[in-house]
């Protein structure tokens, strides 16, 4: 019988060179690589329930952090109702709604249903702000069936996200059969950096991987907190126009 050759460990240039790409970012951010080594062990429903818990965005006016207090949301609380008013929106679901501080001081005459994937906040929420045409569920953007209904506000949530989450989520919405949906895209020219689900980066919507069309709408939200680069803005698509790409098309 021949005698087996011995195995020679196989060579991968890509993953040595990763495991080093790992170990020079921890020498250069430890607090940071530290930060995301413990998000990427947490589902999304512990990560965010614990920034709640520590008031983690630490804003003093609002737990949903800086981006949601009133002098940040000067623009959007005007620009908001012309925009119901001129699509003729009945309904709107607002996925997530955080602790709806700046959205109280919005007048908005449709259907509301505001959604979050933390309870305390949701049963927060229902306490404070529900009433006619306004009530607040429970809901997980990345996993639940979601109600059909003119508008998603999707506002400062999938910054918050992995590129995985974030087409996670855009193939939910597209299964909601709503109509439009208007979230936060940023438009820079610095290109998208991968995150674990929790941490943050001005995500823009139409740069890769994730390419979507031009919006038939573009709100500058003129934000002025620190963390934002380039414009933060809230767009409105088509709900058709923001099916995903799959990964490794995209990923060009
Ligand atoms: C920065 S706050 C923004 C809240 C609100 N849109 C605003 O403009 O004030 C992000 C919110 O997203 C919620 N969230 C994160 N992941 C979620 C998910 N998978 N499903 C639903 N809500 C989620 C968090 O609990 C948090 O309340």
């Amino acid at each position: 019988m021949p005698a087996e050759s011995p195995r020679i460990p196989s060579f991968r240039p890509r993953a040595v060179a990763s495991v080093f790409q790992a170990i020079w970012s921890f020498v250069r951010h430890p607090r940071r690589s530290l930060r995301h080594w413990r998000l990427r062990r947490m589902t999304p429903e512990q990560v965010f329930n614990d920034i709640y818990r520590r008031n983690a965005w630490s804003s003093a006016e609002s737990v949903s952090g800086l981006g949601s207090g009133l002098d940040q949301t000067i623009v959007i609380r005007r620009e908001l109702p012309a925009l119901v008013r001129e699509f003729g929106w009945r309904s709107m679901l607002d996925l997530p709604c955080g602790d709806f501080h700046w959205m109280s001081h919005v007048e908005l005459d449709l259907d509301y249903l505001g959604a979050d994937i933390v309870d305390d906040l949701i049963q927060r929420n229902q306490a404070r702000y529900a009433g006619p045409g306004r009530r607040f569920v429970r809901l997980d953007l990345l996993a639940d069936p979601l109600p059909a209904v003119d508008v998603v506000l999707c506002r400062d949530c999938l910054v918050h996200f992995s590129h995985a989450d974030v087409r996670r989520a855009l193939a939910n919405l597209c299964a909601s059969g709503s109509r439009f949906l208007l979230t936060t895209t940023h438009v820079h020219a610095h290109g998208n950096r991968d995150i674990p689900t929790g941490a943050f980066w001005p995500l823009d919507l139409q740069a890769a991987p994730f390419l979507l069309p031009r919006p038939i709408r573009l709100i500058d939200e003129r934000c002025t907190h620190r963390g934002s680069l380039g414009a933060k803005c809230l767009a409105l698509w088509h709900m058709e126009d923001v099916v995903p790409r799959p990964a490794t098309s995209a990923a060009a």
